[in-house]
């Protein structure tokens, strides 16, 4: 009977000391070890089962009184924290407890990603097929299938990157894809016409400076259908800048150069801010564009050779292509007038936040 009662002292003792230092984590496994269905209280009742009754009702009242005790203690502890919580509080804060916990911020997409979804829903609009070829390519898509024979000086046009990978007999060394015309070759393969097909990609070229990235996107338009001509081109592209830049914008095509269309033209939008005109309200000339017009991309009529390469029969069918950059578009609509184009792909979330 002693044993036990000089156990209970113990665990008295013990336990005043743990609670003074408890936080409300030890506070919980102090009340588990002690007063637990497996606690020490409970082996202790457990223990005196085995006792003559004289001495048993007396070492339970010990022990229950001791149950008491130590439940005390700990609600005091208890109160003792809770107060403390409070006591860190300054006479005139206090805690809302219905108010919500912190809302964990939320990011948004890059503006380069909201700016494909927006320009692609514009031609899925009016029946394009969105897809998307390879960044890593043989020179055969990138070049050849192109109009481009094997070592054609045009190639050079392109600031191009090229892997260090074993070269195929069939298709040539591979490169990083330096614009998304690429995905015609791709495309004729895969369909026959019609083929109504818009594909945005990565596009690599040696070339880094404030108006020039490594790596940015374009998109590439193809066109392949019985009777198709330049009109429907302009239709397209006409549609396209409407829809993207505003009602009151229109196309203009000029003629160009490109091995794989024929004709060829770049591309031209009129200029938001001067109307077209070249000149601001007080008749001098706009700052923006200075002529009126500002550079869009490239297009034109898909050249037969292109066609042939790619299985269609030009005497059937007659196509037009158009391909451009993203970024330099985007910027373009949102009137972005950032000093440097690199920015966006910084990963600064000053600048990215703003869009
Ligand atoms: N691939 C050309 C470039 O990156 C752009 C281009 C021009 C695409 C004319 C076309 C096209 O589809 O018809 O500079």
């Amino acid at each position: 009977m002693s044993d036990t009662k000089q156990q209970l002292e113990k665990l008295l003792a013990n336990c005043v000391l743990e609670l003074a230092t408890a936080d409300e984590e030890g506070l919980r496994n102090i009340e588990v070890r002690l007063l637990g269905r497996k606690g020490e209280v409970n082996r202790l009742l457990a223990a005196m089962g085995s006792l003559e009754s004289a001495g048993r009702a007396a070492l339970g009242e010990a022990v229950n009184a001791a149950k008491a005790e130590f439940a005390g203690a700990i609600a005091h502890r208890r109160r003792a924290l809770a107060n403390e919580l409070s006591a860190e509080l300054g006479e005139n804060d206090w805690i809302d407890v219905t108010e919500p916990g912190t809302v964990a911020p939320a990011g948004h997409k890059h503006p380069t990603n909201t700016a494909i979804e927006e320009m692609s829903a514009l031609f899925e609009r009016i029946g394009f097929r969105r897809a998307r070829y390879g960044e890593a390519e043989f020179d055969h898509y990138a070049f050849g299938v192109l109009n481009m024979p094997k070592d054609h000086p045009a190639r050079d046009d392109w600031e191009t990157f090229f892997l260090d990978a074993p070269e195929n007999k069939k298709w040539g060394k591979q490169v990083l894809t330096p614009h998304t015309s690429n995905a015609q070759g791709h495309e004729m393969e895969r369909r026959r016409p019609p083929i109504r097909m818009v594909s945005f990609g990565k596009t690599y070229r040696r070339q880094s400076d404030v108006t020039h990235l490594v790596m940015f996107h374009q998109f590439e338009g193809l066109v392949i259908d019985k009777g198709i001509n330049l009109t429907h081109l302009r239709g397209t592209l006409d549609h396209f800048a409407k829809g993207y830049f505003g009602a009151d914008r229109k196309t203009r095509l000029r003629p160009h150069h490109f091995k794989f269309t024929e004709p060829s033209f770049e591309v031209d939008i009129s200029c938001g801010l001067c109307n077209g005109t070249g000149r601001v309200a007080n008749g001098t000339s706009c700052r923006v564009c200075k002529s009126g017009w500002l550079e869009l991309g490239g297009a034109g009529m898909v050249h037969p050779n292109v066609l042939r390469a790619g299985g269609v029969d030009p005497r059937l069918f007659s196509g037009f292509a158009f391909g451009w950059g993203v970024e330099r578009t985007m910027m373009m609509a949102a009137g972005m007038r950032i000093p440097d184009i690199r920015l966006i792909y910084n990963n600064d979330l000053h600048f990215l936040n703003q869009f």
